[in-house]
């Protein structure tokens, strides 16, 4: 997205005027891991005790919530990222790498004396596949004390990468409790908005648990590797049974590679997206997160532009107000009334915007995104193609 781009969809998105508090854009925080991936290109899987050449290599950061946020952060869209970072040799890499992509890393904890997780990563052009070994020398967890650093009001989203359940849930609190704090204050004048939470359930370590946090997520992104774990064969298998979950709160979304993806609303309606394949498979390395991203960023927007809407429709009204006759005023009270019952619900029902015909085009969104990326190597093919993909067949609202 070109800079003039930019502050055209910071004008039209999230208004003019902004202080400490209330800042201009909103962002999207990843909270997860980082890690440095390896990553051999080879023509095939090679055999055990066999000796290959590849035909590329190259370090890139990594970790599914770092790498969501270099796609949010190309798709134009403001983003930060909270993991604990290590202070290895590693560090300046990651830290530029960061910046490069324009990714606020200011509220990382910095751990001394624990390596950075490390990945080796085989892609095989015959099969399309990623393999992945990885290597954590336990560098520490996030805790609810790193995140109490953050202002909640800089943030329209916060989507976790589903692990160290219990310190999630505080975390996860932290949010509802801001959220709260937001309904019945006359706040409508204002820019804030409730925070939507999501949640990606993928680490198998996490096991069976990661479920309980159904209860909480506005939205739960569903991995296929978690779904085979848990004895799953497909998608809809994974929609209808978690569907039926008594846990559940929110949307739930399962992508699974070639097949493309589904989804349900929070009302139970599903809805499904085909996959959109490129002529050749590259770099599967990340599809998930790419995936997931261009959800978010999709979701993101369409939650902002309605509220802004009903946020404009009533200064609009207030300005009315001023001049009209007591007849006049009377009506465009009620209709001031009527609206403000309609934040409210919003604010009550965050996820009332996630109708099917909004969460279809999201997932399809995603799924045109992350068939982009898989025919290209890294992330970085995605900001040229968004903007086309989306402006053709992606209205917001
Ligand atoms: C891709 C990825 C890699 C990392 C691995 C961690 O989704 O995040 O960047 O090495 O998964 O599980």
């Amino acid at each position: 997205m070109t800079s003039s781009q930019e502050s055209d969809f910071r004008e039209k998105v999230i208004g003019e005027s902004s202080s400490p508090t209330e800042p201009d854009v909103l962002k999207i925080l990843c909270v997860g891991r980082i890690c440095l991936d390896i990553v051999q290109m080879c023509e095939q899987f090679p055999a055990e005790d066999s000796t290959q050449r590849s035909i590329d290599y190259r370090w890139q950061r990594g970790g599914n919530a770092s790498n969501t946020c270099t796609v949010l952060s190309l798709l134009g869209q403001s983003c930060e990222f909270l993991a604990c970072l290590s202070a290895d040799e590693h560090v300046n890499f990651m830290q530029n790498d960061l910046r490069k992509y324009k990714i606020d890393y200011s509220h990382c904890p910095m751990i001394e004396g624990i390596g950075c997780p490390t990945a080796t990563i085989i892609l095989s052009l015959n099969t399309g596949t990623r393999t992945i070994v990885y290597h954590n020398q336990n560098l520490p967890e996030l805790t609810v004390k790193n995140f109490e650093q953050l202002n909640l009001a800089e943030y329209s989203w916060i989507h976790f990468e589903g692990r160290n359940i219990d310190e999630m849930l505080l975390m996860i609190q932290r949010i509802e409790n801001y959220n709260n704090s937001l309904n019945g204050t006359n706040n409508h004048s204002k820019k804030r908005m409730p925070i939507m939470i999501s949640v990606e359930l993928e680490s198998p370590r996490s096991g069976p648990r990661l479920l309980d946090l159904l209860s909480y997520t506005d939205v739960a992104f569903i991995a296929k590797d978690f779904a085979k774990n848990q004895g799953f064969n497909n998608m809809k298998e994974v929609i209808h049974t978690i569907g039926q979950d008594a846990r559940l709160r929110g949307a739930i979304i399962c992508a699974w590679a070639e097949e493309g993806a589904i989804a349900r609303t929070p009302c139970g309606t599903i809805v499904q997206s085909p996959a959109f394949p490129p002529h050749k498979v590259i770099d599967t390395l990340g599809a998930g997160d790419t995936f997931n991203a261009a959800v978010l960023y999709y979701l993101n927007k369409s939650k902002v532009e309605l509220m802004r809407k009903y946020k404009d429709e009533e200064a609009n009204d207030i300005n009315k107000l001023g001049d009209n006759t007591i007849d006049d005023s009377t009506v465009v009270r009620r209709s001031i009334k009527q609206k403000n019952i309609c934040i409210e619900n919003l604010e009550c029902n965050r996820t009332k915007f996630i109708d099917e015909i909004v969460l279809q085009r999201a997932i399809k969104f995603a799924c045109c995104i992350a068939g982009a990326k898989v025919g290209s190597k890294g992330f970085d093919c995605l900001d040229k193609i968004f903007n086309h993909i989306l402006q053709l067949d992606f209205p917001i609202h």
